[in-house]
């Protein structure tokens, strides 16, 4: 059987093999061929720059590690996803039902992941999400098929209250753009921020992905927090970070946020984002053998330096990796597979972490500082914290 017609049977005998994570005997054998590898990633819009990273951080790592998967060649498929959640079901099926991938990898915004979380539920194809912390995907909705390299939205923020207090800023704002992401951010920062005895005095929002951010500083202004705490990412980071400065609101009302505010924005914010605290799964400057490796092996490769989102590709690829090599290349034997990626230890640039039951990282978050062009470590915020994987059936 070629791989071809084997992968187009798989499509309708694996709809009820999905949710009970059993196979059909006759699909446990091995394929032939390429593996076929889809990618749905943001190319366009303010996420742009995070596609782009993840994608060189997973073809990094699949490259140090010989360019194949368990021995077969690779062959890519790509969709831009443009951060777009109504458009999630029907690009994760352009590369599911039409491309036939062996395994998507994707995506960024937690609205569209909604999507692709629905095409892996109903068909039971090998979900890897390099980025996108939507709560429901390894709580409500998880699944067998489903593995996450990244966070849970609100898994960074869960450190940050606390961080926050620690300074004695004991009335914040909160601001984030109004979806999933924001929203699950702003949930562990309630937690954390008032379990440690802060109040906040106000949540403010604006429709994703917006960046008219004038109206809501000036409220800022007039509500005088001791701090302000935020999620936002990507190219609304930069220009957030900048609005801010130009509001007059630095220097006088702290800013501090999800880490996510400070990656891959310092060159495009400038001085601006001088000083800005957030907590995060990941700093550039963590000084170990294994950063250090990562960091000089993606300068090289890509002339420009990685950041968390590039990471998270990297050990997307060393998840996948590792669970092709376990079963020989036979991304079939889904049983093998999933016990494989389940137990994976990953010898992560941010440290080593493995897989909660839920399937999403237990993981170490750092306190970090911006200085020059670096988010600096300050200290371990939370250690091997995991999501609680509220609502998760999988056993
Ligand atoms: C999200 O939509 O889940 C997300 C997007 C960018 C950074 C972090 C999370």
């Amino acid at each position: 059987m070629t791989s071809r017609r084997l992968v187009l049977s798989r499509g309708g005998a694996l709809l009820g093999a999905a949710s009970s994570g059993l196979l059909l005997p006759e699909l446990a054998q091995a394929q032939p061929g390429k593996v076929r590898v889809g990618l749905m990633l943001p190319y366009t819009g303010t996420f742009a720059q995070l596609g782009v990273a993840i994608e060189n951080g997973f073809r990094l790592a699949i490259e140090e590690n010989g360019g194949k998967l368990g021995g077969r060649e690779i062959e890519y498929y790509k969709v831009d996803d443009e951060s777009d959640p109504s458009k999630g079901v029907e690009n994760a099926n352009k590369l599911v039902q039409r491309d036939k991938v062996d395994v998507l990898v994707g995506t960024v915004h937690s609205g569209v992941q909604m999507g692709i979380q629905k095409v892996a539920r109903d068909t039971g194809v090998l979900s890897l999400i390099p980025n996108a912390g939507a709560h429901a995907a390894t709580r409500s909705l998880c699944a067998p098929n489903v593995f996450r390299t990244s966070f849970t939205n609100s898994q960074p923020t869960l450190a940050l209250g606390k961080a926050m207090m620690d300074k004695g800023h004991k009335k914040a704002v909160w601001i984030t753009w109004k979806y999933a992401a924001g929203d699950e951010a702003y949930e562990g920062f309630k937690e954390s921020y008032t379990a440690a005895g802060g109040t906040i005095i106000k949540e403010l929002g604006l429709p994703f992905p917006q960046v008219e951010f004038q109206a809501l500083l000036t409220e800022i202004a007039s509500l005088k927090p001791d701090a302000v705490a935020c999620f936002f990412a990507g190219g609304g980071a930069a220009k957030f970070i900048r609005d801010y400065a130009a509001a007059g609101l630095k220097g006088k009302i702290p800013l501090y946020g999800s880490g996510f505010l400070t990656e891959g924005v310092l060159d495009a914010a400038g001085p601006a984002a001088e000083g800005i605290i957030t907590t995060m799964h990941y700093s550039d400057s963590l000084d170990t053998p294994r950063n250090k490796a990562f960091r000089l092996a993606y300068a090289k490769t890509y002339r420009m330096q990685p950041d968390v989102y590039a990471m998270q590709g990297y050990d997307t690829g060393l998840l996948l990796v590792q669970g092709a090599a376990a079963v020989k290349g036979d991304l079939s034997s889904k049983v093998a597979l999933y016990k494989a990626l389940e137990s994976a230890t990953i010898d992560s640039p941010r440290g080593k972490w493995t897989m909660s039951k839920a399937h999403n990282p237990v993981q170490d978050i750092y306190l970090r500082v911006v200085e020059g062009k670096e988010n600096k470590v300050l200290g371990v915020a939370a250690k091997a914290l995991a999501d609680s994987g509220a609502g998760c059936k999988m056993g």
